[in-house]
């Protein structure tokens, strides 16, 4: 059980045995000097009960099992408790023998839908940011036991298809000409707005396609592989832990539609409106007093985006057993989530056991603080931004380390360039705009992946020049210094941090933790010289910078980020 959690059930033990149920709102001090934790909860739990809430409190105190962990406890301020661990106990998670991380008491399984391309266009940087921050959430989860089942439910159905199949067929399309798939989808536009000849024929392709007509089918799944080739290139040079066997494509759900229109209609949900086939819920009222709809079919019979998202939940219920299904996309698409996420309960797709969360994001902008473009206003192409950032960090890389040889250059490049997309993304609050700024996330200072990357490589480097196995140190570091015990409280708490970004989907919480980390470290390295130290001192503070290494390399990779030896 993380510390927190361990220390909030001894004081609500506490609180029971004063008579009062209520939590304990444990939370880090505010201000370090008076303890590692405190509890806020006496004060609230005083009022219900009519207490005096410092009375409370040290009542609180005096009925408190918590003598293995705590060395103090204090009554502060109108009746809050400060709590300062003991220095066994923080050796106790110390241990350079325990596993990190660990297992969850309840697993469950978790869909992580992230990624989700449109496959009629080109992957841009608002997928960068959902594939980035899915993917960092799907590890964490997975690293604390739960079953994860990653969905990537990329786009490859609708009338757009049609133009785009019939400019494949008389074009001669081949993986070449699709690589700029954006050129390629203007191409076909152009020809669809200018040539009646051309338009009417992507009409009649997507005609032939719902009519599953052989030829035309086998044209759509050529073009969709190769859009999914691209998309994989790109997962496995971001190292996204995402391949083939997680595509759960809109068209999978196609059979399904029908059934979703029949069980809407069974439970009187559906209403017609203009010809199509809608729900109102009343949820959903303006201000004018009418309700925004959700549209599950249109005049003609199309399905919608929601419908094959309402498929989608009854599968990842029903099918997959999900306790949690997460969605990683865009704040922009919060009503539809909203709405969908309200449908499925009420047609009940989605029962009481299963959760829906809405993981939104903000957009990408440039330094200028407007949306992430070209100069001349067209996407992004992701393949040439991580060319950039790869070659942005070979020449930092030079100039930091000119002695490396060409290949392990490559590779440190290569891991200090896409780590610092990454961590750039991961480092800031989700839901605010992201501001992609190339010196901010390559800096060798602040909260950084170089910084980070380099802490590690840093301690590798200390081992080397001391000739130590780091592999071969084993039992537990044990707090003396305050600069040790500071850093020991923080790697106490990695268990905490990872249950809470599980928990809400936030990383950054994780990149502020590793960041807080390195400090720690630096200042105890500073104040506790290793390798001239001796005997137990020397191996006590070896353990330190073993646990230290081992807690930054876990907390990078939950984060999707390799670490290297040197750099
Ligand atoms: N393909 C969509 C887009 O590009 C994202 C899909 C997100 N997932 C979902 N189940 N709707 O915006």
């Amino acid at each position: 059980m993380n510390v927190k959690r361990l220390l909030s059930a001894r004081i609500e033990a506490a609180l029971k045995d004063c008579g009062v149920e209520a939590p304990a709102l444990v939370k880090t001090a505010s201000r370090p000097e008076y303890g590692h934790y405190q509890a806020d909860g006496v004060m609230a739990a005083a009022k219900t009960v009519q207490a005096n809430p410092r009375q409370l409190a040290a009542e609180v105190i005096n009925r408190l099992n918590a003598d293995d962990m705590a060395q103090a406890v204090e009554v502060a301020g109108p009746g809050f408790l400060n709590i300062r661990l003991r220095d066994q106990f923080l050796a106790g998670k110390l241990n350079l023998e325990a596993p990190l991380i660990g297992k969850a008491d309840r697993p469950q399984t978790v869909v992580v839908d992230y990624s989700c391309p449109n496959l009629a266009k080109e992957m841009h940087v608002g997928h960068l940011r959902s594939t980035i921050i899915g993917d960092a959430v799907a590890r964490i989860l997975e690293a604390l036991g739960h079953q994860v089942i990653r969905q990537n439910h990329v786009g490859d159905w609708g009338t757009q298809f049609g133009m785009l199949l019939a400019h494949f067929d008389d074009g001669g399309a081949d993986s070449d000409t699709l690589s700029d798939l954006e050129a390629y989808y203007r191409a076909a536009k152009v020809r669809f707005d200018t040539e009646p000849d051309f338009q009417a024929a992507s009409r009649a392709m997507v005609v032939a396609l719902q009519a599953g007509e052989a030829g035309a089918r086998a044209r759509w799944r050529r073009f969709i592989q190769i859009s999914l080739d691209h998309c994989q290139t790109l997962y496995e040079r971001l190292d996204a832990s995402l391949g083939p066997h997680d595509v759960m494509a809109e068209s999978a759900y196609n059979d399904a539609l029908p059934g979703v229109i029949e069980a809407l209609d069974r439970q009187g949900l559906l209403t017609e409106s203009d010809g199509a086939r809608c729900v109102f819920l009343p949820e959903f009222r303006r201000k004018d007093g009418s309700i925004t709809p959700l549209i599950a079919q249109k005049s003609d019979g199309a399905f919608l985006y929601a419908t094959t998202d309402l498929a989608a939940i009854r599968h990842r219920a029903e099918a997959l057993g999900a306790d949690r299904a997460l969605y990683f996309t865009d704040s922009r698409q919060a009503f539809h989530f909203k709405q969908v996420f309200a449908v499925a309960r009420q047609a009940g797709f989605a029962g009481a056991a299963l959760s829906l969360e809405h993981m939104p994001f903000g957009a990408m902008l440039g330094k200028d603080g407007r949306p992430f473009k070209t100069r001349e206003g067209g996407v992004i192409k992701l393949t040439a931004l991580l060319d950039e950032a790869e070659a942005r960090a070979a020449r930092l890389v030079r100039e930091k380390n000119p002695q490396l040889d060409a290949d392990e250059q490559a590779q440190v490049a290569r891991a200090v360039g896409i780590g610092a997309v990454k961590y750039a993304d991961l480092s800031k609050n989700r839901t605010s705009d992201y501001l992609f700024d190339w010196e901010q996330m390559l800096a060798f200072e602040g909260n950084t992946a170089p910084y980070l990357l380099y802490a590690y490589a840093r301690i590798q480097s200390l081992f080397r020049r001391g000739d130590i196995d780091p592999e071969t140190l084993g039992g537990k570091a044990r707090p003396g210094a305050d600069a040790e015990r500071d850093l020991a409280f923080v790697l106490a708490r990695l268990q905490e941090v990872v249950e809470q970004v599980a928990e809400d989907g936030y990383p950054h919480s994780l990149c502020a933790y590793l960041y807080d980390l390195a400090t720690k470290f630096t200042r105890f390295y500073e104040q506790c010289p290793i390798l001239t130290a001796e005997g137990a001192e020397r191996a006590n503070r070896l353990r330190f910078a073993q646990q230290t290494a081992r807690t930054l390399h876990a907390g990078l990779g939950l984060l999707g980020i390799n670490t290297v030896p040197r750099m």
